[in-house]
């Protein structure tokens, strides 16, 4: 299906009033892969050094939606808004939006083979503007640390997690996005890597975290919206969501 700008306006239900702008706003936002309308009108804020858990059921447009605010090309954003501080994201290409502060840390995690852990975050710093220095990396990681020599592809699950974050926080940023950070991974490196989140919240970066395990996101979160078929159904403070079991069974089957 495919929607001309006029049938935006009417096809979105969600035409909140343009308040004061807060320091992230995702505004009407409508993207597509090829012909297929996956992310359908969404709109929410992320007011500065709140964790936001985006939430919902497998292939509710999580992940179209953090791509979407990174811009990669694939799902094409064709219609809403996106700021950061700002500064007009939809307008960017996905390496603008990079170097504009927007760290994508995608559920695969894309370590790069041939490169050590060391040489991996080195090259996000390849070009200013730059974060978190290595030795800082390594102090908030310190397996990394311990593994620098080691080729990164060979990193166990846990550790390729801390490196892709690690590679983030190398850059200076202003919204962390993050695609299921604790997929795949053993209890007890979810609580290494929980702790370690925790500590990034303490400092005050603005976060998106996607996770199946929304109980985990939403400890850490402190709001929480949920997607259900390419739309917002919910948008409230993250304890809401604990509280509403009605809401989890309908959105979440948890
Ligand atoms: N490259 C693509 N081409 C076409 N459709 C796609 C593509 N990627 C995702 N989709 C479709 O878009 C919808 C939303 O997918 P998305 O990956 O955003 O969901 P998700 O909420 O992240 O799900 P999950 O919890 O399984 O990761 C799904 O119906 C999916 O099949
Ligand atoms: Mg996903």
């Amino acid at each position: 299906m495919t929607l001309t700008d006029a049938d935006y306006t009417s096809a979105n239900t969600q035409h909140l009033p343009r308040q004061e702008p807060a320091y992230f706003q995702a505004y009407d936002l409508h993207a597509y892969y090829g012909e297929s309308y996956i992310v359908q009108g969404v709109t929410f804020n992320i007011h500065e050094g709140e964790i936001l858990a985006l939430l919902g059921r497998n292939g509710a447009g999580k992940t179209s939606t953090l791509r979407t605010i990174a811009r990669t090309d694939d799902p094409e954003l064709r219609h809403g808004e996106i700021w950061l501080d700002h500064k007009p994201v939809h307008e960017m290409t996905s390496y603008q939006a990079a170097g504009n502060g927007i760290a994508l840390v995608p559920e695969d995690r894309r370590i790069i083979p041939g490169l050590t852990v060391e040489e991996n975050l080195e090259l996000a710093q390849i070009a200013p503007p730059h974060g978190w220095s290595i030795e800082r990396i390594y102090e908030l990681f310190p397996r990394l640390g311990e593994r620098r020599k080691q080729e990164g592809v060979t990193l166990s699950g846990g550790e390729q997690q801390m490196l892709a974050i690690g590679r983030a926080l190398a850059r200076d940023i202003k919204l962390l996005l993050l695609d299921e950070p604790y997929e795949g991974l053993a209890p007890v490196i979810v609580q290494e890597i929980e702790r370690t989140l925790s500590e990034i919240k303490a400092l005050g970066i603005t976060t998106i975290i996607v996770e199946q395990n929304a109980i985990a996101a939403l400890k850490l979160a402190d709001r929480a919206i949920i997607l259900d078929m390419g739309q917002v159904v919910f948008d409230g403070t993250a304890q809401e969501v604990l509280d509403n079991a009605e809401l989890r069974e309908e959105y979440l089957a948890i």
